[in-house]
């Protein structure tokens, strides 16, 4: 479970860097370890892209088809992690340097949300979330909404999120399903 220490502050792994309140970087400790939540900057780009191909390729595998995960992958390298940053706003959420996850909102929306594999199950995506909720609160959005993947659909209902129902998209012309969710803040 979350531990929020500090709001503002230096992590001890980033020499001398300090954040402003104003940045909105959040220390917390998760299991083994004490976890940066913070903004994407662009030189992030290359460690996001990786860690979402190795999420894709580890633990989206299991419920979708190698086509499906290959193009997914496809629409992740760096320059569309880029990209992506400027029609949503990112966060990561970083462990002695290293990048763990990403998480994004776009208007109501939850989107690129990731965590690599080797570190799934550490409170890493509960952390990313908490910063969703944050900032769709303060953006006015009492709903939101996301697509999830059949592997993330228990982990959205731990958070609270109710399935709508099953959609069938399309990837570069290959068919998959995914479950759209809601969730009211009260
Ligand atoms: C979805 C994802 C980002 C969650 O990240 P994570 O760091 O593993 O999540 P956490 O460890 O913080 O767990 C979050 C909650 O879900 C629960 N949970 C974690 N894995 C679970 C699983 N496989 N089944 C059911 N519940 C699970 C945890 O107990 C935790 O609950 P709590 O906070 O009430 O204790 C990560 O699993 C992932 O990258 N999945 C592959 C990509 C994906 O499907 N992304 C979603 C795109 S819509």
């Amino acid at each position: 479970m979350m531990t929020e220490v500090t709001q503002s502050g230096t992590a001890p792994w980033c020499s001398g860097q300090s954040f402003s309140p104003l940045e909105a970087e959040t220390l917390v400790r998760i299991r083994a370890g004490l976890l940066l939540v913070r903004k994407f900057q662009k030189g992030d780009a290359l460690q996001v892209s990786s860690l979402i191909h190795r999420s894709q390729r580890v633990t989206l595998s299991k419920c979708y088809s190698k086509r499906v995960t290959k193009e997914f992958c496809k629409i992740n390298s760096p320059k569309d992690i880029l990209r992506k940053a400027e029609d949503r706003q990112l966060f990561v959420a970083e462990e002695k340097k290293r990048i763990l996850g990403v998480i994004g909102i776009k208007e109501n929306e939850l989107k690129t949300f990731f965590v690599d594999p080797k570190h799934q199950g550490r409170g890493v995506g509960r952390n990313l979330y908490e910063r969703f909720k944050k900032e769709a609160l303060k953006n006015g959005h009492k709903q939101v909404f996301l697509h999830a993947t059949f592997y993330a659909v228990p982990i959205y209902q731990k958070f609270g999120f109710t399935r709508i129902r099953r959609i069938k998209r399309e990837i570069n012309g290959i068919p998959f399903y995914d479950v759209l969710m809601k969730m009211k803040y009260a």
